[in-house]
Order: C-alpha cells, then structure tokens, then sequence
C-alpha cells in the first residue's frame, strides 16, 4: 500500500474521512501525539488498527469526539464531576473513563466495560471526526512499544505501507499522551500523567496518583489500565533515567564521555550535552523526537537528567521510566 502524507487542509479532511467512513485507517494529529483513527464503532476497523501497530488485543484504545453530544450514546452516564472537568478542560489533553453501553464495541474497549472517551483540541483531529459524524479510536499512531509519534514523519516512519493517509498538522504541541483518569468515589485517579496535570485536577476534586505511573507492576499484578503493564516508549538504545542534577550529572557524564551515548541535560550544558529542556513543557514537546533521533544515529546509550515530577513533569518520568524499563543511576 502506497502512504500519502498531506498537509491538514479541507481535501485532506474529505480524505481521511472517506477512507474512514470505507471502514479504514488513517493518521491524524492531534495536540498529544499522532493517532492512527478508525470509527469507533465498527468492530472490523478497528481490528485493523491493531494489526497495523502490532498492538496486544487487551489493550483498549481511547474514542475521540469533537462535540459533548457525542458522548451520550457511548456511556452510561457522565458523572457530575466528569461533567465539570469536561467543561474545564475539553476540547483539550484529557481522557475520562466511563462505563460503556453496548454501542462500543468490545474490540475498541479491549474487553473491559468501561470505555475511554477525549474530545482533542487540534482542528484537524476535530475536523475529521466532524467530517465523519462518528467517534474515532484512535491510539497513538507508532508501532507497539516504540515512542510515539509526534510529527507526520514519525508515523511515516513506522507505518509506511500499512496505512494510505497521513495528514500532516505539524510538530505536535503538547508531545505526550493524553492525562488518562478514572473516578474512585469522589475522587480522581490517574491512571495515565499528561497535559492536563494532577494540580489541575485538584483543584476539582481530591486526586490520588496510580502506583504503577511510577514503578514498574509486578508480573501478573492486576492492573486497572492495560495500557500500563507493557513495555512503551522504547527506542533501541538503552536509556537511564540518573537521579544526580547540574553538576553532579556533569560530572557523571564525564566520566563517561567515551561511550556511544547522548547525555540529556535540562538545559544548556555545553559541548557534549543535548539540551532536553528547561521547562516540563518543553522536555514534554522533545523527549519522543530525541530518543527517536537517538536511534537514527545509532546511539547505544542515553543518559538523561531526572526530571522534575510536578506538573506535566511527571508525565515526562512516567515515559522515560518505561523507555529506560525502569532503569535509574542514583548516587
Ligand atoms: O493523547 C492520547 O491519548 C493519544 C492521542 C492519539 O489521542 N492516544 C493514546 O492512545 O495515547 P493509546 O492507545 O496509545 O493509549 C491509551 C491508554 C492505554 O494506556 C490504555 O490502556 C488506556 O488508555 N485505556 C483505554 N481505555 C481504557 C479503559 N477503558 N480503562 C482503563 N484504561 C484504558
Ligand atoms: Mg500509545
């Protein structure tokens, strides 16, 4: 199968909604990363999606729609606090889980009866689903376990010849997933850290922070998000996470300056150092580009400064701690 890659614009928008309406896959941008989108609804098309990434069959996907009456056939019903943090913070990074109705298919909620639902802020993502006039699965357009795409060519790279459109919207803005949450009484769980943070939430509810967003599950642990017990993120190269900053990490580095690594530094360290960012936002924007880029340059080893845990910093540990399989250099 030959892949175009277009830039967002009205054609292209007919075009991917064509394809999807046909029952096929395309690729999408959206402000987190890049989703590989079928209908929702339609239980053979979004098999493809899974076999197009490799993905295991008890991983569910997330259903995106562009308007809050979209929602109400898909779920049982949306809580009052759902309802609140949808008025804040939709269209925008956020997925909330829902008990489902019969209308999700079990494919798109990979058994469970809960469905996974996020309405994103980019025109294009927003523009295809309206062009469609149904809900979109769409997980993060990478091959299974690899870091996901934040621009047209990260997916091309991975999904050439597997998928006919691409529409090209840019580097993406936020560049990690969405925040996934699930509702515990009144409070907020967060299974998944993202662009919308615990702070944030907490100024709605109070929010406790899944276990497994920063330690790795023990084999054969129950998780509640499938999502969380699989090997993410990882490029080829062998990351570590090292617990030591500023100085102390320079001083690490050195020491290891004749292997074929990269050192990431959260901010400009100099020759020898790639500056990941000084900001969560930032870090957040580069960090699956870089370990891309680490191995289109064939790095064995990547070396990156612990990053800060508050705000969508923990969103950025959250990925590095799976990219490094839970690899850390402490003192
Ligand atoms: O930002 C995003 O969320 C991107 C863009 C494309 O929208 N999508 C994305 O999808 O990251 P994916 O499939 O790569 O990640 C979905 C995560 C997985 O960890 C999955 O296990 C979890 O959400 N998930 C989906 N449905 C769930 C459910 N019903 N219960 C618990 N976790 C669920
Ligand atoms: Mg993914």
């Amino acid at each position: 199968m030959f892949t175009k890659i277009e830039p967002f614009c009205e054609e292209s928008v007919r075009e991917a909604a064509q394809i999807l309406k046909n029952g096929g896959i395309a690729a999408i941008p959206t402000e987190t990363v890049y989703g590989l989108a079928a209908n929702a609804l339609d239980e053979n098309a979004v098999k493809s999606i899974f076999t197009a990434k490799g993905r295991p069959q008890d991983n569910p996907l997330i259903v995106h729609i562009s308007n809050f009456e979209m929602i109400k056939p898909l779920v049982v019903d949306v809580p009052k606090l759902a309802q609140k943090l949808a008025e804040r913070f939709w269209a925008g990074p956020l997925t909330m889980i829902f008990d489902k109705t019969d209308v999700i298919p079990g494919v798109t909620s990979g058994g469970l009866s809960t469905v996974a639902v996020r309405m994103p802020a980019n025109d294009a993502a927003r523009a295809v689903i309206e062009k469609c006039g149904f809900p979109l699965a769409a997980p993060s357009a990478n091959l299974s376990g690899k870091p996901s795409p934040t621009s047209a060519r990260h997916v091309f790279e991975d999904m050439n010849g597997k998928i006919p459109l691409i529409i090209d919207g840019g580097e993406c803005t936020v560049g990690v997933e969405s925040t996934v949450i699930c509702f515990n009484g009144d409070k907020i769980h967060i299974l998944r850290p993202g662009g919308v943070t615990a702070e944030m939430l907490s100024e709605f509810a109070e929010v406790e922070i899944d276990k497994a967003v920063e330690t790795a599950p023990k084999q054969d642990e129950r998780v509640i998000s499938p999502g969380m017990k699989y090997k993410h993120y990882s490029p080829k190269a062998d990351v570590w996470i090292v617990k030591l900053r500023a100085e102390k990490f320079v001083k690490f580095c050195e020491s290891r300056k004749d292997e074929n690594a990269w050192f990431l530094s959260r901010g400009d360290y100099g020759k020898g150092f790639i500056n990941f960012g000084e900001t969560a936002e930032i870090q957040a924007r580069r960090l699956f580009r870089l370990l891309r880029e680490a191995d289109e340059n064939n790095i064995e080893t990547v070396y990156v400064e612990i990053p800060d845990k508050s705000g969508v910093g923990l969103a950025v540990y959250n990925r590095l701690i799976r990219a490094a399989g839970f690899k850390v250099v402490d003192e």
